[in-house]
């Protein structure tokens, strides 16, 4: 963003409105011409959207039949086409959004504004939008932390609506009939803390020191507690638990980091409830398991976000099969949150880097939580968590730091785990692809020696996340690999055998087996953290990525 600032003068840029946007690309490649905002026919018209435009291939080929100029192969310009085909036909503004909002399907967010005229105009369909309301300005965003040091007063807007903003008011109205709107302003209350670094470098090295925190926080929720709790109640807790307690079959639904944390808690609920759960990544469960389910089967969607496209679309057939769905999201209001019968806050604040981190370990520490009540255990026993973490993150860091430089000469590494640390290998892999570009995979310990064996070499770096009651087959694995040539770098707690046999042993301080294998997790966010640094990238803002994704 600073790069393209610099490059265009934003600087120097003047007048008294502006539309940016940041791209992850969708139709047609990160180019010029691709980039937004987009100019109409005769760059009367300027818009910009976030999402994505489905039916964008044949709109793009209509505006072309009806002769308007179309640039681009961004899915951004056909909005603002869809807008000009009625414009053009004399249609007032408003009308013309609102026939343009029945040609545009998908999911997203879009703002237009005329050249000559000193208003802004800006809907939504499923993805997210925020008016912010400020002193002398007015602003609109899909993503509400980015206005958030900019003003506390704002309007969430719901599909369906159009606002119309001014520097110094707005107006909404219904796309049905474009009756005008009452809707009072909200106070955002949470701490600015959240979107600001806090002096340390990089949101990620914050969040992951957030992390016992945040742990706290959830946990004195979950348990109800902490009736100060600003952000949610733990009702929902119990709802959720007696819906588990009788269902048929249970399924843990996410994608990315939080497909692994459902990873981690299916590995829980068989050790520690005996019950069997399916982790599935969202996009899977619709073929695989959407036509077999029913009203006696309970689905748990998990999500950062509470926006992921992909996990949206299967909550939705998992509801037309009469499933009970239930969310775990951090983002409270997102659509996930509205869409389930209830769902549980997990409690971590604004996670601003890409890379998730406090909200995997609270994600996790939800999972632990709700297995120990099903197994009828005291969460008491839970209370050590936070205090962990930060032993943890205060032991690893020497560890991590001084094996990093050796570790940053490779841009191949497997990391593997056993269990629930299974798991905590596949985010561990996911976090140093996510932020070094390096290619690091996942996988089961034992899985390795079934045809990724072939690619050791002398050096070649390969990280085990061991839990304290896997040990004797995590050094097996490491024995398999060593005497290949390749550096087995262990993650455990202090423990002879690993001692012995791997190469560096990464240790993590004495805790139940549970508790150890999601600390494992943490030593992982690190090396991620440093690698990418050191390769002078920008871990929050990874390249080709985006923090929610709501396009399929
Ligand atoms: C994106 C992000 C990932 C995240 C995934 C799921 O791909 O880059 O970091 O894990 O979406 O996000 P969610 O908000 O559903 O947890």
């Amino acid at each position: 963003m600073d790069e393209v600032a610099a490059k265009y003068n934003f600087a120097e840029m003047t007048g008294s409105r502006g539309i940016t946007q940041l791209r992850w690309a969708t139709f047609g490649e990160p180019s010029q011409v691709n980039s937004q905002p987009h100019l109409d026919s005769d760059g009367d018209l300027v818009g910009a959207h976030n999402g994505n435009v489905v039916n964008n291939v044949e709109l793009r080929q209509q505006f072309m039949a009806e002769g308007l100029t179309v640039r681009s192969m961004n899915d951004g310009e056909s909005c603002v086409h869809a807008v000009e085909r009625y414009v053009d036909k004399g249609y007032d503004f408003i009308d013309a959004i609102r026939l343009a909002y029945g040609d545009l399907e998908g999911d997203y967010a879009f703002v237009i504004g005329r050249v000559d005229d000193d208003r802004l105009y800006a809907f939504k369909k499923g993805s997210g939008l925020v008016v912010g309301l400020g002193e002398g300005f007015t602003c609109v965003s899909s993503d509400l932390p980015s206005i958030l040091p900019l003003t506390r007063n704002i309007v969430r807007m719901n599909d369906g609506e159009i606002v119309t903003f001014w520097a110094d008011h707005v107006e909404l109205r219904s796309v049905k009939d474009g009756s005008v709107l009452d809707r009072e302003p909200e106070t955002v209350t949470e701490t600015m803390d959240a979107v600001q670094k806090g002096g340390y470098p990089h949101f990620m090295l914050k969040e992951i020191h957030e992390q016992s925190q945040v742990a706290r926080e959830l946990l004195h929720m979950l348990d109800g507690m902490s009736e100060a709790s600003p952000r949610a109640d733990s009702r929902g807790v119990q709802t959720v638990l007696e819906k588990m307690r009788t269902a048929r079959q249970l399924y843990f639904i996410g994608c990315g980091t939080s497909y692994h944390a459902c990873l981690a808690g299916a590995v829980y609920f068989a050790q520690i409830a005996g019950r069997s759960v399916i982790p599935v990544l969202a996009p899977q469960f619709v073929p695989q398991y959407a036509p077999a389910v029913n009203h006696e089967d309970v689905g748990l969607f998990v999500s950062q976000s509470g926006e992921t496209k992909d996990v949206l679309n299967a909550l939705q057939i998992a509801e037309e099969r009469g499933m009970t769905c239930f969310g775990l999201a951090n983002v409270i209001g997102s659509t996930l949150t509205k869409a389930t019968a209830c769902t549980l806050p997990l409690c971590c604040g604004y996670e601003i880097s890409v890379p998730a981190t406090k909200t995997f370990t609270n994600q996790v520490v939800t999972f632990l939580y709700l297995a120990y009540r099903l197994a009828g255990r005291d969460t008491k026993e839970l209370a050590v968590i936070p205090d962990l973490m930060d032993k943890t993150l205060e032991m690893v860091a020497p560890q991590v730091e001084a094996i990093t430089p050796s570790v940053n000469e490779w841009d191949d590494l497997y990391c593997l785990g056993y269990g629930a640390t299974y798991a905590m290998a596949l985010e561990g892999a996911l976090k140093l692809k996510e932020i070094t570009y390096a290619h690091c995979e996942g996988m089961l310990s034992t899985e390795f020696k079934h045809g990724p064996l072939s690619a050791v070499t002398k050096g070649f770096p390969i990280l085990f996340a061991a839990g304290p009651t896997d040990v004797g087959l995590i050094v097996s694995g490491i024995n398999e690999v060593t005497c290949r040539g390749a550096r087995a770098i262990a993650i455990g707690e202090e423990d002879a055998r690993l001692r012995a046999n791997a190469t560096d042993l990464i240790v993590l301080p004495k805790s139940t087996p549970e508790i150890a294998s999601l600390l494992g997790v943490l030593p992982l966010q690190l090396l991620s953290y440093h690698m990418s640094v050191l390769r002078g990238f920008d871990p929050d803002f990874p390249r080709n990525l985006s923090k929610t994704l709501t396009v399929d």
